[in-house]
């Protein structure tokens, strides 16, 4: 055996034995197939030393729990001389159960002879645990998922797409768009005098605005080609594909007589009522392009038609 043969084998050990999983190998050839090696991962999992389960049939690991079916099916599979993975109950030394996920696998020597097994034995409990509960509460791990994609993409105060939802999918709109040479629009919404709204109604007068506002916009742009978000504090955002300037300008348009008809007075403001700018930019987006290029270009229209005295639709391209 060469130098490089002998390092090897000593990383496998060590290797072996840092694994957070139990390591263990049982002989095949003996009766009962007794340890003969564990792992510390094995140790600390199990509370046992590896010196006082050696020569020793895992059998203890189950105390009295000895009517699981997965026992049976261990016991089947080795009778076949096959491996077998199965999650069973089992006990630490201690008394404390746990949830053993166990993977056996039969080794063979050099001529084909079943030899020994090796077994892996992971700790489970707390997903088996979170399962049990799901199941408990009628909910599963697709619902889970699904809600928590809800709350990580959905703006909590107004109840529509969030920031992150409108970045994720403005950068995926954005290189279609490159690639397919369509035309893609991006509109910055702002409700105007917000700050005056707030100071004279109060913040739950103003967040129950944004919120009426915030649906007016997500209903107007609702394709799968379109995605509407609050961007921050009163301001919105629309990335929308396929409308060339003109229809933009022409739904933009409809937005503002769409908040105005909302009725929603305004003190503050000249109309009396709550209204809303909107900037915008459409076009194709060539390679020269970048996509903070064009939310800023909507920044700026939003500003300029701010400055040209609000309720009113400035789209460039
Ligand atoms: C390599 C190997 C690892 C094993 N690991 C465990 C274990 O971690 N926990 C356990 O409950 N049984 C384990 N077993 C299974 C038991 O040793 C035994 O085969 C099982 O209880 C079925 O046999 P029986 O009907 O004779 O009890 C392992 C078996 C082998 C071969």
């Amino acid at each position: 055996m060469d130098a490089t043969q002998e390092i090897s084998r000593d990383l496998l050990a060590k290797a072996i034995n840092e694994s957070h999983d139990g390591v263990t190998i049982a002989d095949a050839q003996e009766d009962g197939q007794p340890i003969i090696y564990a792992s510390a991962g094995f140790e600390q999992m199990t509370g046992y030393a590896a010196a006082e389960v050696v020569g020793k049939s895992y059998r203890f690991l189950q105390g009295d729990d000895t009517g699981q079916p997965e026992i049976g099916i261990i016991r089947n599979a080795l009778s076949r001389g096959e491996g077998c993975l199965v999650i069973l109950r089992n006990y630490r030394k201690d008394g404390t159960m746990f949830w053993n996920e166990l993977s056996i696998s039969p080794v063979h020597n050099a001529d084909g002879k079943l030899t020994h097994y090796i077994g892996i034995q992971k700790d489970v409990t707390a997903r088996v645990l979170l399962e049990q509960h799901l199941h408990q509460t009628g909910l599963d791990m697709a619902t889970l998922n699904r809600q928590l994609n809800t709350l990580v993409y959905t703006d909590p105060l107004v109840g529509i797409s969030n920031r992150r939802r409108f970045d994720e999918e403005f950068a995926k709109f954005f290189s279609t768009a490159q690639r397919t040479h369509s035309e893609l629009s991006v509109l910055m919404i702002d409700l105007d005098r917000f700050k005056l709204f707030n100071q004279r109604y109060g913040e739950s007068a103003g967040d129950e605005c944004l919120r009426i506002v915030g649906d007016c916009i997500a209903k107007s742009f609702s394709r799968s080609s379109d995605c509407a978000a609050r961007y921050g504090g009163a301001q919105f955002s629309v990335v929308s594909f396929g409308a060339n300037i003109e229809d933009l300008q022409r739904h933009a348009q409809q937005l503002c007589a769409k908040v105005r008809a909302l009725s929603i007075p305004h003190g503050d403001s000249p109309h009396g009522i709550v209204t809303i700018s909107i900037g915008g930019i459409s076009r194709v987006p060539y390679r020269d392009t970048s996509a903070d290029e064009l939310i800023k270009l909507a920044e700026v229209a939003l500003y300029d038609s701010k400055h040209r005295g609000r309720d009113q639709v400035r789209i460039v391209n």
